[in-house]
């Protein structure tokens, strides 16, 4: 397990999301409530990039054909056994990273 710096903690505002690529990991990373999640940047469905989509709350749309995931578990809303890698977040001396394993 290593803990990868991915940004500034000031470059992602609350309801905000971006993308992330730690040591080449696609990764996408969003601020809710103050807190920051890090999920898989690409969609289980057919990989769309998930940060070109839309955040309401910590329900995260993909945006190609709308399917919805949580950001706090990855799972997909509308059938829980399928879902995205979750990574752990951390900040630190004003930076945020994600730990990969
Ligand atoms: S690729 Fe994300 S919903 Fe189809």
């Amino acid at each position: 397990m290593s803990w990868i710096p991915v940004m500034e903690e000031t470059a992602l505002a609350d309801g905000a999301m971006a993308p992330a690529y730690p040591l080449g990991v696609n990764v996408v990373v969003a601020r809710v409530g103050g807190t920051v999640y890090a999920v898989s940047g690409t969609c289980a469905h057919m990989a769309c990039p998930l940060f070109m989509g839309s955040l309401d709350g910590h329900t995260l749309t993909c945006p190609c054909h709308d399917w919805r995931f949580d950001v706090r578990s990855g799972r997909f809303l509308d059938a829980p056994e399928i879902g995205l890698a979750v990574y752990r977040v951390k900040t630190e001396e004003g930076r945020l990273f994600v730990e990969l394993d």
